[in-house]
């Protein structure tokens, strides 16, 4: 772990990425952006400069965008980080991959795998011997039950649940407050209690 990390999004993600990295004990945060936020102290392409004395995290609400800049910077040479907000309770041999964030307060349970680039966002939880792919976010307040799959790429809205033993294939977006009662099998967006997929 270097000193220095550089989060590649400067906005409310990255502000919350950042409080993460110094407690995990960075001492300097950059912020890279292609906005025009004021914290941001450059553009994305120029990551360059900062290859060899910083680590990286790329803190971007939008799964496809994370893949693609975390992709890029991997191919770059680039160190990319894993954060996890000391108050979540990540149990004993849980594997969590590059460039996911486990944020305040979640709970990830014990069997379960997190791959790379994968937000665990505030207060979300995790149960046991889950598997959860890479690029998914899992919002704030979600609830996983135990032995679920949870294939790349899907966001799963704030307060949603999933209840045990299923699979969410690749791709999908539970809305929030949604309850998972059947596998997902066909792409798409799901909405409700029970969850059903919307036109
Ligand atoms: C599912 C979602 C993506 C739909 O967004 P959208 O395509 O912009 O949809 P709209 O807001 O235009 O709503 C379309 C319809 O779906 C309904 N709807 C939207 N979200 C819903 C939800 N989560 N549950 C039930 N119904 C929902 C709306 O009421 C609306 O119904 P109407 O046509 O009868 O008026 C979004 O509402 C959602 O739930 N996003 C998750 C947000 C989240 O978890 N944020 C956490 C950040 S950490």
């Amino acid at each position: 772990m270097k000193e220095t990390i550089v989060i590649i999004g400067a906005s409310g993600q990255g502000r919350v990425c950042a409080d993460i990295a110094r407690l995990n004990g960075y001492t300097r945060v950059i912020f890279l952006d292609d906005g025009d936020a004021p914290n941001a102290a450059g553009k994305v392409n120029e990551y360059p400069r900062y290859l060899e004395c910083a680590d990286f995290f790329v803190a971007i609400g939008n799964g496809a965008v994370r893949r693609r800049l975390q992709t890029m910077l991997e191919e770059n040479g680039a160190s990319v980080a894993t954060l996890i907000h000391p108050s979540a309770v990540v149990a004993q041999g849980v594997t969590v991959g590059r460039g996911t964030a486990i944020m305040a307060g979640a709970v990830v349970n014990p069997g379960t795998t997190v791959g790379c680039g994968t937000i665990i966002n505030t207060c979300a939880s995790v149960d046991h011997d889950c598997c959860v792919g890479d690029y998914i976010h899992i919002a704030v307040g979600a609830r996983i039950c135990g032995t679920v799959r949870l294939e790349d790429d899907s966001w799963i809205g704030a307060g949603a649940v999933i209840i045990q033993d299923l699979s969410v294939c690749a791709g999908c977006m539970i809305g929030a407050g949604a309850v998972v009662v059947k596998s997902i099998t066909e792409k798409g967006t799901y909405l409700g209690v029970p969850a059903r997929k919307v036109k």
